[in-house]
């Protein structure tokens, strides 16, 4: 499983790369403004920390613009993926790039349809967005769940799904047990993955009763 982080915080991604959990990233125009910094330079930066995925996503709305935009953000570095939300003009972007070789990540997916016709449309990931559904007292989960059923039934299909949306552990956790191929987590969360009290708890205890030895290893 992939680990991508969803933020435009450099600083942050650099940190988790070095923990060598960062096999991509995701950023959304909130998560640039977030940054306050300009797009294709943070961009640019994020693209020399990781060499996986870094999808930027494009803000015009019809296909022209859509595409001239993504043309632009692909132009940035070749590992950036063009991101494009689920509308009847994103889809149609999607094939485009997808033809002209540029990754794409079809951002915005609230349903396992949706998801069928962005793996027609030739996308690399689709974003079903698990937490925005949960708040809203629908099962997130439930979506991965019949978009992964959904593709597995059509072999031919290989867009692959990206968790988005995780708000904490147990969504990465129910991920994982489903096969999602990607999670996109925000720092905070890939942080709480590593956290047990009774880690520790239990390293607490050996520390202590190492002192008691007054040995030291070296
Ligand atoms: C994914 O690509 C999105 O940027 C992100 O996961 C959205 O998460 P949110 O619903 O917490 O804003």
């Amino acid at each position: 499983m992939k680990f991508f982080v969803d933020t435009a915080e450099v600083s942050e991604i650099r940190a988790l790369a070095e923990l060598g959990m960062v096999d991509g990233v995701t950023t959304n125009p909130s998560l640039i403004a977030k940054s306050g910094r300009n797009m294709a330079e943070v961009i640019a930066e994020i693209c020399t920390v990781t060499p996986g995925h870094v999808s930027a996503e494009v803000t015009a709305t019809d296909y022209e613009g859509m595409l001239a935009e993504g043309r632009f953000l692909r132009g940035i570095a070749e590992n950036v993926c063009v991101k494009v939300p689920l509308t009847e003009a994103g889809l149609r972007v999607c094939r485009t790039l997808t033809d002209e070789g540029t990754p794409v990540n079809v951002t915005l997916c609230f349903s396992p349809v949706q998801a069928l016709l962005a793996a027609k449309a030739g996308a690399t990931y689709i974003s079903p967005f698990v937490g925005r559904l949960d708040d809203l007292a629908q099962d997130g989960m439930q979506l991965i769940a019949d978009i992964v059923q959904i593709y597995g039934n059509y072999p031919n299909l290989t867009t692959q799904v990206l968790v988005a949306s995780i708000r904490h552990p147990l969504h990465m956790a129910q991920a994982a047990k489903l096969g999602a191929d990607v999670a996109t987590l925000p720092p905070a969360v890939i942080r709480q993955l590593i956290k047990h009290p009774l880690t520790d708890r239990g390293l607490e205890a050996f520390l202590a009763d190492w002192k008691k030895t007054g040995q030291s290893i070296l």
